[in-house]
């Protein structure tokens, strides 16, 4: 097991480069493989998931070449298998290979796990629309056999504005016959990355970014070449950071559009930053003033930021309001953030949070990667060591994390046990 140590109360000053974003890589990948050629993939982010995926590419005989931050992948000779559940377990967002096959194949087998640790996480709406388009499901324990006749172009209503099931059903109905409608869809910046691929690879889709997403079937799919956008949420969780600590920290090869809704509230809390083209520049804040906070779907406040922010909210000066509205069970960070002197009262998802209060170091541990997350900014300002065990969590979504804050003065490590 891995955990990360912190000598906290450090400035950080310098600067900090966005990686790109893990949940726009983690349906690149997948998509790469209904090409019949090679996809290069360039910007990839050096994180777990990422190589959660490569694994299995290589059980699907798909030929992958990286180095450094790009890969290529080249799906000529790949072979259509099962996937089992130690590959598919490791993260959620293997669900990506269904439409993919599926997509390329007209059948796809593959173990896919229930929910994890911040909710449920049912697919239902990935199916549905998978249905829509003509496939049968058929389901034996966790494992799914998902296979079509051919695929037929149609409309599908999200009951909700689902990430995963907005770009699984774009994925898998590149080369349907006919016309797709997505309509509700969701509109996170990644799914633009998403069909700027798919396009690129010679798929005709309009209106990704939007609520309604067009998807003219084509014959087949070619190489191509994609740049993964900056992570968003990589770069909104340094951004807080430096709200905290921040002494002239640049954070660099960012786009501050993505993180409009984020800098609104920094703003509303009297956070000190500048914005210049793709990067910002933080100064620790004092004086924050408390904020109100509900997470909704894209353009709306992001909830893989809401356990982030609630370390800043720990040091405003009153109360804020915290709602958590995309996941059912994202509350593992208060339990932890309160053994280190902060003053959250959680009920189910909805969290009143106190401030200003001290933060003093305590040993805690990851439930999760965003709150992982919010265990480290909160070790960064606490008084004395934290040591947070089960760091694999917080590695899944942030590249080189220890060199990047160790850069900018941070006194952070991380070691096996
Ligand atoms: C994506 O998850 C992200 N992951 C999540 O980021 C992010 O929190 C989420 O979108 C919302 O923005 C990736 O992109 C890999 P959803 P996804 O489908 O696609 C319900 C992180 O920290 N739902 O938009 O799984 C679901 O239960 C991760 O980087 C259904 O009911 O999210 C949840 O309540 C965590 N049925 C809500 O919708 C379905 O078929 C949001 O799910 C699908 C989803």
């Amino acid at each position: 097991m891995k955990k990360i140590i912190i000598e906290g109360n450090k400035i950080l000053s310098g600067k900090i480069k966005i990686g790109g974003a893990k949940n726009s890589v983690v349906a690149l990948i997948p998509a790469a493989i209904m090409a019949k050629g090679k996809v290069k993939i360039t910007n990839v982010p050096n994180i777990s998931d990422k190589d959660a995926l490569l694994e299995i590419l290589k059980l699907l005989n798909v030929d992958v070449q990286k180095s450094s931050n790009t890969i290529e992948i080249d799906a000529t000779n790949v072979k259509n298998c099962l996937i089992p559940e130690n590959l598919s377990n490791k993260l959620r967002a293997s669900y990506y290979f269904m439409g993919a096959l599926l997509s390329r194949f007209k059948k796809v087998e593959m173990y896919f796990p229930g929910g994890c640790n911040i909710g449920s996480r049912p697919i239902d709406l990935h199916l549905k629309g998978f249905e829509s388009l003509g496939a049968k499901i058929t389901k034996e324990g966790s494992k799914y056999i998902i296979e079509a006749e051919n695929l037929q172009g149609t409309n599908i209503f999200l009951d909700f504005a689902s990430v995963g099931a907005t770009v699984n059903i774009m994925i898998a109905a590149t080369m349907a016959t006919g016309t797709t409608k997505i309509y509700n869809a969701a509109r996170e910046a990644e799914i633009c990355n998403i069909a700027e691929l798919l396009n690129n690879m010679g798929a005709n889709i309009i209106g990704a970014g939007t609520d309604e997403i067009t998807i003219e079937g084509v014959k087949e799919l070619h190489s191509a070449e994609i740049k993964v956008i900056p992570d968003r949420i990589e770069a909104g969780t340094y951004i807080i950071m430096g709200a905290l600590l921040g002494e002239n920290l640049i954070i660099e090869g960012m786009i501050p559009e993505h993180n409009i809704v984020l800098l609104n509230k920094l703003q509303e809390m009297g956070v000190n930053f500048k914005i210049q083209n793709h990067k910002m520049i933080l100064n620790k804040s004092s004086n924050l003033k408390p904020t109100n906070i509900r997470t909704v779907v894209y353009p709306g406040f992001p909830t893989d930021l809401g356990q982030p922010i609630a370390v800043l909210l720990t040091q405003a000066n009153g109360v804020s309001l915290f709602e958590e509205t995309i996941w059912e069970n994202r509350m593992g960070h208060v339990k932890y953030l309160n053994m280190m002197g902060a003053n959250i009262i959680a009920e189910r998802q909805h969290a009143k949070i106190i401030g200003p209060t001290k933060l003093h170091g305590a040993e805690i541990t990851a439930t999760d990667l965003r709150a992982g997350a919010a265990l480290v900014t909160a070790g960064l300002i606490a008084e004395g060591t934290t040591i947070i065990n089960d760091a694999e969590h917080i590695l899944r979504g942030y590249e080189r994390i220890i060199k990047k804050l160790s850069s900018v003065g941070a006194n952070i490590k991380i070691v096996e046990v």
